[in-house]
């Protein structure tokens, strides 16, 4: 065990956990932060994905000890009131479905437009390797179209 002065959504958690233990746990089951799903556990699904420093990464396989300084932001702190531009667009195109991958891939498109603002098809398809199995691609795609064409 250690401990760890973590940066999550704007507020300070000190945590006493194994160094190992990957991020996503932290969150979901020491914090209470469950907005940030667990999927696959192996890096493949993106259900996990969070924002550490201006990175989308996935947490199911970021060990706690590897966070260092920098800011966490889940779904959670993405905005004040879930007004954060790629949360308006999910809500006008109604693009999830079950809903279970939909935080991780708004914090994945997040983190790609704030790089891009006006990313192409092949951009897109390129940063967003997050699988949904309600296969909600083509909405996704057009909710991160509507927000660069607003920017
Ligand atoms: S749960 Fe982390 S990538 Fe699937
Ligand atoms: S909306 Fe169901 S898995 Fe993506």
């Amino acid at each position: 065990m250690a401990t760890f002065n973590l940066t999550i959504n704007g507020k300070k958690h000190t945590v006493d956990v194994s160094p190992q233990m990957p991020l996503l746990w932290v969150l979901r089951d020491v914090i209470g932060l469950t907005g940030t799903k667990f999927g696959c556990g192996i890096a493949q699904c993106g259900a996990c994905t969070v924002h550490i420093g201006n990175a989308a990464v996935r947490s199911c396989v970021y060990p706690v000890s590897s966070v260092g300084t920098e800011k966490v932001i889940t779904i959670e702190g993405l905005s004040a009131n879930g007004d954060h531009p790629v949360q308006k667009a999910w809500e006008e195109i109604d693009v999830p479905q079950c809903g279970y991958c939909q935080s991780g891939q708004i914090m994945a498109a997040a983190a790609l437009l704030k790089s891009n603002p006006h990313p192409t098809d092949e951009e897109i398809n390129e940063a967003m390797t997050n699988i949904c199995r309600c296969a909600t691609y083509t909405r996704i795609k057009k909710a991160i179209k509507q927000v660069g064409a607003k920017v």
